[in-house]
């Protein structure tokens, strides 16, 4: 989706609308005997039934950089994810929305399996990375955090120059040609529309830059190792909104470049940035869609709730 941030505002800001009867695709899978519950997608996923993601048709024409297919995930006894299924379109950039706790910093979090790192946690189901398993056994974990970025909600640079956070990834992997380096850095910096801003004061601390400046830099970090994914959680909910305009500019510009998978809270910042988004609740994917139809003509009457603001 593009267009500026005014027009989009105006074009897609959620608006409460009539509210439908009963959503036709759900009258018509209820008519032809699929699965869409009778009492709503909220009673089942309360009473623990099994439902399908409505999942739109045009994503089974995307070619999928990551594959999710009957994902769980339980922190000790309690589970965080059910029956996940979704694919990541490449060079796309997919939101994930859902109110508080609904498990969308899990989802993102297992796709470079940071969650290994907690304690109790338990999975079931697959994961690809461009056809990769992610979760064999044979998995090298540190390569599959190589080839996934990830940027989270408050920005963490590293106590250290502009300069060699950037180049952080080819120093690990041993890279040392100062001209690799100084390339590789103004190619992310630039990436990452930070260049221009620190061009001049590659060499002081990454620390003493604006939080605006310092979530770009990890976003440059991130691109400089030439990630196949790049995930993001809340990226801008520490950020002002210039900043944060800043950000959503650099994520429109590195679409196409990058498979970008997106957690945020603001709808506005899912409809203006996204093109694909999947509404997830209690641990469930709800439905999942091109951005426009999820904000302006969902399948469901629940997502329709939310995202216009009815609850959550
Ligand atoms: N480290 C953990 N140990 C145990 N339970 C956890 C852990 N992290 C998350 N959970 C639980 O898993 C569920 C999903 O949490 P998660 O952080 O993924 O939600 P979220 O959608 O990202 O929420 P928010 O929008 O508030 O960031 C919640 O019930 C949460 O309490
Ligand atoms: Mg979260």
């Amino acid at each position: 989706m593009k267009s500026t941030n005014s027009e989009m505002e105006k074009e897609i800001t959620p608006q409460p609308r009539q509210k439908r009867e009963a959503p036709p695709a759900r009258e018509a899978e209820r008519a032809s005997g699929g699965t869409a519950p009778i009492g709503g997608v909220f009673e089942a996923i309360s009473k623990g039934e099994k439902f399908d993601t409505e999942t739109h048709e045009e994503l089974g024409r995307e070619d999928a950089v990551v594959g999710i297919a009957d994902f769980n995930l339980h922190y000790g006894d309690s589970q965080a994810l059910f029956d996940v299924t979704m694919n990541v379109p490449r060079g796309k950039v997919t939101a994930l929305i859902g109110p508080s706790g609904c498990g969308k910093s899990t989802l993102l979090r297992s796709v470079n399996r940071m969650n290994d790192l907690i304690d109790g946690v338990t999975t079931a189901g697959a994961m690809t990375l461009n056809g990769d398993s992610i979760y064999g056994r044979t998995v090298d974990v540190i390569e599959l955090r190589k080839r996934i970025g990830m940027v989270f909600q408050k920005p963490n640079p590293f106590p250290m120059s502009i300069y060699e956070n950037v180049v952080y990834s080819l120093r690990i992997d041993g890279v040392r040609d100062k001209n690799v380096l100084d390339e590789v850095c103004e190619e992310s910096l630039k990436g990452a529309g930070l260049w221009e801003e620190v061009k001049d004061r590659l060499s002081s601390n990454a620390l003493r830059m604006s939080g605006g400046q310092q979530q770009r830099l990890c976003i440059a970090r991130a691109i400089a190792a030439e990630p196949e994914v790049l995930l993001l959680d809340e990226p801008c909910s520490a950020l002002d909104p210039i900043a944060t305009g800043k950000i959503e500019d650099l994520i429109d510009q590195l679409r196409g470049h990058y498979s970008i998978l997106m957690v945020t809270h603001n709808m506005q910042q899912a409809s203006r940035t996204s093109d694909y988004t999947a509404f997830m609740y209690l641990g469930r994917l709800v439905e999942y869609g091109a951005t426009e139809e999820i904000f302006m003509q969902p399948r469901l009457r629940e997502t329709e709730d939310y995202v216009t603001g009815r609850f959550g």
